[in-house]
C-alpha cells in the first residue's frame, strides 16, 4: 500500500492475559510477523504482562504500549502509573483517553490533553481515542463531537508534539460490537479530524499525523479500511487477542 504515512497497527488487549498467556500471544506473533517491514506494529498489554512482553519483544520489530497513565509524575497518588514507569519496560507508546476510560472513569479532554503533554515530556508516544456514540451520529453531532474532543484533548501540543502524537477515531458504537464503521464513514471522519488538525495547527501537520481506525477490525475488513486515504493504521480490540486474526489484519494491509 502506498501511502506517505506508515501504517501503525497496534493491539489493544484490555483487561486481557495473565503473563503466561501475553507471553504465547508475543511469542506467535514475534514468530509470525518477523519480516513485516511496512507496518510499525505495536502491542498494548495490561502493566502487570509489561515486564514479561518488554523482554520478549527486545530485538523484534514489535513496539511496545500502555493503555494508559497518570497525568503526575510522581506522588500520593494510588493506584497510577507514571509515565517514567512505563520507561522503565521500554515502553513507547501509550493509549490515552480510550472510550472506556472516558465512560467509566469519567476522563475529560482537559484530563487527556494534560496526560499527552506528560507523555510528550517522557519521550512516549500518545495514542490518542476520539469518537461519537451511536446517539451523538443518528443526531447529526458526530463532526461536533469529534472536533470537540480533538481541540480538547490535545490542546497545548507543540506541532513537534502533534506529529509524534497518534489519532485513534474509534466510533464507540462500532467496539466490541460487530459493527464496523463502513470505509466511507471511517474515510469521512479521519478526512474531517485531519482538517480540524490543520485549523489547530497548519496543513503540514496535519498531513503527517497518523490516524488508526478502531472498532471491529477484523482480517475480513482490514484492507478495505486500510486502503483509504486517511486511514493510517488500526486500533485493534478482540482480533489482536489471537495469533492468527491480528497476524492477518496486518498481512492483509500490507
Ligand atoms: P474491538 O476491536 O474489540 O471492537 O475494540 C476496539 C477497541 O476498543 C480498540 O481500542
Amino acid at each position: 500500500m502506498n501511502k506517505d504515512r506508515k501504517l501503525i497497527i497496534a493491539g489493544n488487549w484490555k483487561m486481557n492475559k495473565t503473563v503466561a498467556e501475553a507471553l504465547d500471544l508475543v511469542n506467535g506473533l514475534k514468530r509470525e510477523l518477523a519480516a513485516v517491514k511496512e507496518v510499525d506494529i505495536v502491542v498494548c498489554p495490561p502493566f502487570t504482562a509489561l515486564d514479561a512482553v518488554s523482554k520478549a519483544v527486545l530485538d523484534s520489530n514489535i513496539r511496545l504500549g500502555a493503555q494508559n497513565m497518570s497525568e503526575h509524575n510522581v506522588g500520593a497518588f494510588t493506584g497510577e502509573i507514571a509515565a517514567v514507569m512505563l520507561k522503565e519496560f521500554s515502553v513507547r507508546y501509550v493509549i490515552l483517553g480510550h472510550s472506556e476510560r472516558r465512560q467509566y472513569q469519567h476522563e475529560s479532554d482537559a484530563l487527556i490533553a494534560r496526560k499527552a503533554a506528560c507523555a510528550h515530556v517522557a519521550a512516549l508516544k500518545p495514542i490518542v481515542c476520539v469518537g461519537e456514540s451511536l446517539a451523538e451520529r443518528e443526531g447529526n453531532l458526530t463532526e461536533k463531537v469529534l472536533e470537540t474532543q480533538v481541540r480538547g484533548s490535545l490542546a497545548g501540543l507543540t506541532k513537534e508534539q502533534m506529529e509524534e502524537t497518534v489519532i485513534a477515531y474509534e466510533p464507540v458504537w462500532a467496539i466490541g460490537t460487530g459493527k464496523t464503521a463502513t470505509t466511507a464513514q471511517a474515510q469521512a471522519a479521519h478526512a474531517f479530524i485531519r482538517s480540524v488538525l490543520a485549523k489547530m495547527f497548519d496543513e503540514a501537520t496535519a498531513k503527517q499525523v497518523r490516524i488508526q481506525y478502531g472498532g471491529s477490525v477484523k482480517p475480513t475488513n482490514a484492507r478495505e479500511l486500510m486502503e483509504q486515504p486517511d486511514v493510517d493504521g488500526a486500533l485493534v480490540g478482540g482480533a489482536s487477542l489471537e495469533v492468527r486474526s491480528f497476524t492477518d489484519i496486518i498481512k492483509n494491509s500490507i
